[in-house]
């Protein structure tokens, strides 16, 4: 997602109409030479004259011999497709399309979507929330292996277009309305096969299953880790502050090696309403009056912050869900800290500590990192969760020279102290965007997903770009960077868990026949822009999805560049490959695979999103009727976000 359910990032046309820039600290910016980007036009004119080449060595980019040598071989082995500008997802030849779980179908033997949005609140939680977005897949196990066949889909829904889910939108705004909204949100477990021979085989929903699930904005969660019970998330609801009554804004995940899934919490602070001036601890984390445009604190108190004002506090975490087992309350694991979580990718350090890559996805923000005290056993898979509430985390900086360092959030060391606002480490965790403030952390052009390549360990994140950037720096090397990059590191030693690394940038994103030269980017195949989703397949090959805002495709900037869209990179060679384009209007995000590589399940999220205003509850279906222009079996009348699975003619490895 761009940005906020309702008045997300594509619908500001003046730069009056945006929020405020919610890091307004100092630290971040260095390098006069960078600097000077920005501000001496001499400068400027005589880096470009120097070639793009002598620019991005100049800024920390381009290739870097000493990540390239030891990547990934594997070559992409499928034929590019062309940037699309039509209303339908393409795939590269050679491959098929299928349909497989759409808002609104039944999440097990539940009610059937009624396209005209009919269905009740009560109905909605029974079926796929709305527009998809991080998901993975738990594979069962078939005589001892993991099964390419058989398992479970977690599936996060990250926001509703209100417009599009009642029969009437946002007119006469009712309790019922707001129910139904909360219900739509959260996380659907499916339970999914293939049926049929490797070269015909069809995937679908096994209905009903004991596994399938829907986790919602209502649902109970466990609080755990450091800021469980502490007393700034009690709330009225909660009295002993352990349990948090849903979860919403789901946007990237990650998995753990006990088989447990992660959704993460980003743009929660929307969705918090009622308040006449916010004070500089929410305004930090982008809480403001009128919120995105949601009204739900109308009818739930929790979310009138004038009413509630911890409520916000409960939010803006990872979220731990046990797909194996249905009755289990989820769990909010507080050591990882609060903001807007991106995504959550774990591996394992050297001696099997467990580590978590996140991002915080907001102009200026932060990348971070969790390193568990104790390590994983795989004797022991049920501990692992355990393992998420006892370690420290991490924020990074990364310096000119190529080299960066994790700063520890720890209450007590670097100034995060009672004299300087900080009461314990649950305080560290609820503020983490202040305390990384105090540490001097770098602000980021927007972290999305991460990445870590599976044979290397070279981790790579997407800065999905900051068209409010001014300051370029050698991480972020591009004011009023249009396109985004993928940065990526490697940690001392190839230890995860080290506390330096040193980091060049994979891609600058952009359009080779811009006008801007500082807008071509730099990449090695087909063009794209706005990197989010992000996904190593087990061959090494790193999967790219975009996200460029509704306001932006195929017009302006990205004029050329076409619908958004996923495409593949060889980190060896660089190279870059289209792979599949989307429909009109959507965002392409959340990929996972079997075990096999066999079968590949992406997510289409908001087809049919015009640019400048949210779908019109009157001509629901004006926009777009994906999927069901495109699939003639499926229930239409308006747009819906879906999972698609993608397979080979001959039932071979996808892009194989
Ligand atoms: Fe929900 Fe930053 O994408
Ligand atoms: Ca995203
Ligand atoms: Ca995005």
């Amino acid at each position: 997602m761009h940005d906020q359910p309702l008045d997300h990032q594509s619908l500001y046309h003046r730069a009056e109409d945006e929020p405020p820039v919610s890091n307004d600290s100092p630290n971040g910016y260095f390098g006069e030479l960078i600097a000077a980007l920005s501000a001496s036009r001499t400068t400027r004119r005589r880096l470009l004259q120097a070639g793009c080449g002598t620019l991005l060595l100049l800024l920390g980019g381009g290739p870097n011999a000493a990540f390239a040598a030891t990547s990934g071989r594997r070559t992409l082995n499928f034929p590019s497709l062309a940037a699309a500008r039509d209303n339908a997802v393409r795939v590269a030849d050679g491959h098929l399309l299928q349909l497989l779980y759409a808002w609104g179908d039944p999440v097990s033997d539940g009610p059937v979507f009624r396209s005209d949005a009919g269905n009740s609140a009560a109905e909605q939680a029974e079926q796929a929330g709305m527009h998809h977005d991080g998901m993975h897949f738990f594979p069962f196990s078939a005589n001892g292996q993991p099964s390419s066949t058989h398992g479970l889909l977690c599936i996060n829904h990250e926001y509703t277009d209100e417009r599009l889910l009642h029969p009437d939108g946002m007119a006469d705004w009712s309790h019922a309305k707001t129910m139904k909204s909360q219900n739509a949100h959260g996380v659907s477990v499916i339970e999914v096969e293939l049926v049929g021979g490797a070269a015909d085989g069809r995937w679908r929903v096994v209905r009903p299953s004991r596994y399938a699930r829907r986790i919602t904005a209502r649902t109970p969660l466990r609080l755990a880790g450091p800021a469980a019970g502490a007393p700034a998330m009690r709330t009225r609801d909660d009295t002993r502050g352990q349990v948090v009554f849903g979860t919403l804004a789901n946007c990237a995940l990650g998995a753990t090696p006990w088989g447990t899934y992660l959704s993460c919490e980003e743009n929660f602070h929307g969705y918090f309403n009622g308040l006449a001036q916010p004070t500089a601890e929410q305004q930090r984390y982008g809480i403001r009056r009128g919120g995105h445009g949601a009204r739900w604190h109308e009818h739930d108190r929790r979310f009138d912050v004038a009413s509630e004002p911890n409520e916000a506090n409960r939010f803006g975490w990872v979220v731990e869900i046990d797909p194996r087992q249905p009755a289990l309350a989820p769990v909010k694991r507080t050591a990882l800290g609060r903001f807007k979580h991106e995504s959550a990718t774990v591996t394992l350090a050297a001696d099997r500590r467990v580590v978590v890559y996140m991002g915080d996805d907001e102009a200026f923000e932060y990348i971070y990192k969790y390193v568990s005290d104790d390590r994983y056993s795989a004797a022991d898979p049920a501990g692992g969760g355990r393992l998420l509430d006892l370690g420290t985390l991490y924020v990074a900086r990364f310096d000119a020279d190529g080299r960066g360092r994790w700063l520890p959030l720890q209450h007590g060391r670097h100034g995060l102290d009672a004299a300087n606002g900080f009461a314990d480490q649950a305080d560290v965790l609820i503020r983490a965007r202040q305390a990384a403030d105090r540490l001097s952390a770098t602000k980021m052009d927007r972290p999305e997903w991460i990445a870590v390549h599976p044979q290397s360990g070279e981790v790579y994140c997407t800065l999905t770009n900051n068209h409010r950037r001014t300051v370029a720096d050698a991480a972020n090397p591009r004011p009023q960077n249009a396109f985004g990059h993928i940065i990526r590191w490697r940690e001392a030693g190839g230890d995860a868990a080290a506390g330096d690394f040193a980091w060049d940038i994979f891609i600058l994103c952009g359009d080779p026949q811009h006008a801007d030269p500082l807008q071509r980017g730099n990449i090695r195949g087909d063009a794209f822009g706005s990197p989010d989703g992000l996904w190593f397949d087990t061959q090494g090959r790193l999967w790219i999805q975009t996200d460029a805002p509704a306001a932006a495709i195929r017009s302006g900037d990205y004029e050329r560049l076409g619908n958004n869209q996923m495409l593949v990179a060889d980190v060896a060679s660089g190279e870059v490959r289209r792979f599949l384009t989307g429909p009109h209007g959507c965002e392409i995000t959340g990929l996972t695979g079997t075990p096999d590589g066999c079968s590949l399940f992406v997510n289409i999220q908001h087809p049919g999103e015009a640019a400048g205003t949210r779908s019109d509850a009157a001509q629901a279906p004006a926009f777009s009727h994906w999927p069901a222009n495109q699939f003639p079996d499926v229930t239409g009348g308006r747009p819906r976000s879906a999972t698609i699975v993608i397979r080979r003619h001959d039932g071979g490895v996808v892009a194989g």
